[in-house]
């Protein structure tokens, strides 16, 4: 079989790690000796052994002479007893074929550059593009301590995210909604404004599929989330925070209360306008070792996300029908011309139940 063959099973084994290793990266790992694979592993929880060494660990048969196929650069950190660059030069491995280069500011290539002193031959970049995707929300956090930011939207066709009452439910089919489900427990953690709790009373869990909640992070400058939120009612896994300003401090009633429910208070620098400072947010959250957000609305927040160009990806499910009057999706952008236009690429097109659902990057 070819390298990009191997390569491509180990982003397979990697995937089956999503939602569950971070704030590490996604990684799967096979030896391969005489054609035959001896060993393959992905790391499944943050605790664990990166899975090259999982591979070496579990190989059915003595790794000597064998090739390694890994979709990320190994680390050469001084790991729980050994670094593992030191432990894959002592398995006399034949060939080691990398991904994509490992991104982490103390690590930049030293892996590659340590196993090739030690005489390992090292193949890099096979299936790169695929293989950084793969870790799109570990290579941001560690080169910019920022989350991967996500905003998703649902909309009609005539850009309404709610209609006049601001009732958005609903806008799309069960099969979309089941897919941002599918995305929460990938997702380290969701955002919404504190007036999209005040609407639909949210719970932002999966219920409609299976996996881990995200974390529940709430935007609400004046601190009015209460004890009558379905989001604080149901904080049974003690994972919600809310964003405020600092000002509020001085509620301490209040805080007192929140805290006493589980809810983390996450304090935030103001803007001169008054709004809280966005970026602020977000170092406040990557700080956290929250690695990924999806931001899930409303009007507000897809504006100024938007506005701000906080946002790496822009997912936007539209359902088939019209509204006439309702939300608009970016009230308040100013922008002047078409050829002022805040323009995007399509990454990705798909039918979803009946809704289109695009993914959409930044030209
Ligand atoms: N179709 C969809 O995808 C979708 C998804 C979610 C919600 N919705 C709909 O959207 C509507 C709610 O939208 P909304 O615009 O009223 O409120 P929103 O965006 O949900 O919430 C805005 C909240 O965030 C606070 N905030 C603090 N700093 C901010 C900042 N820098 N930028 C923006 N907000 C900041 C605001 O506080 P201050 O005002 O005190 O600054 C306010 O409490 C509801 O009708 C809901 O159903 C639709």
């Amino acid at each position: 079989m070819l390298d990009e063959s191997y390569i491509q099973i180990a982003i397979e084994l990697a995937k089956k790690g999503k939602g569950k290793v971070s704030p590490k990266p996604l990684v799967g790992a096979l030896l391969v000796k005489n054609d035959k694979i001896i060993s393959a592993a992905y790391r499944s929880s943050p605790e664990e052994d990166s899975a090259e060494i999982i591979a070496l660990n579990c190989a059915k048969e003595n790794p000597e002479g064998a090739v390694l196929y890994t979709n990320l650069e190994p680390c050469c950190f001084a790991g729980k007893e050994k670094d593992c660059a030191e432990i894959l030069i002592g398995s006399k491995l034949k060939k080691i074929v990398i991904g994509s280069p490992n991104p982490h500011p103390q690590l930049g290539g030293t892996t590659i550059k340590k196993l090739r002193k030690a005489g390992v031959e090292i193949k890099t970049g096979v299936f790169e593009k695929e293989c950084n995707e793969l870790n799109k929300f570990y290579f941001k956090h560690v080169t910019q301590s920022f989350p991967y930011v996500t905003v998703v939207m649902a909309s009609t066709l005539d850009g309404k995210i709610a209609d006049k009452d601001g009732n958005s439910k609903w806008i799309t089919s069960v099969e979309s909604r089941s897919f941002v489900h599918e995305l929460r427990t990938e997702y380290d953690a969701v955002l919404v404004g504190y007036n999209t709790v005040k609407m639909d009373n949210p719970h932002l869990t999966v219920r409609l599929v299976e996996g881990r909640n995200p974390k529940r992070i709430i935007l609400d400058r004046e601190l009015e989330l209460s004890a009558r939120d379905n989001l604080v009612k149901r904080n049974y896994d003690k994972n919600l925070a809310v964003l405020t300003s600092k000002s509020n401090k001085t509620k301490k009633k209040k805080v007192d209360k929140l805290a006493e429910a589980g809810v983390e208070i996450i304090y935030v620098n103001e803007e001169k306008n008054g709004r809280l400072d966005l970026s602020h947010a977000l170092k406040k959250i990557g700080e956290r070792n929250i690695t990924s957000l999806l931001v899930e609305g409303g009007r507000r927040i897809f504006t100024e996300f938007l506005n701000n160009k906080l946002e790496d990806e822009l997912i936007v499910f539209l359902g088939p029908k019209l509204l006439g009057n309702g939300i608009q999706l970016s009230d308040g952008m100013q922008i002047k011309n078409l050829r002022k236009a805040v323009k995007f690429g399509i990454k990705d097109l798909d039918k979803i139940g009946e809704d289109a659902c695009l993914k959409l990057v930044r030209r």
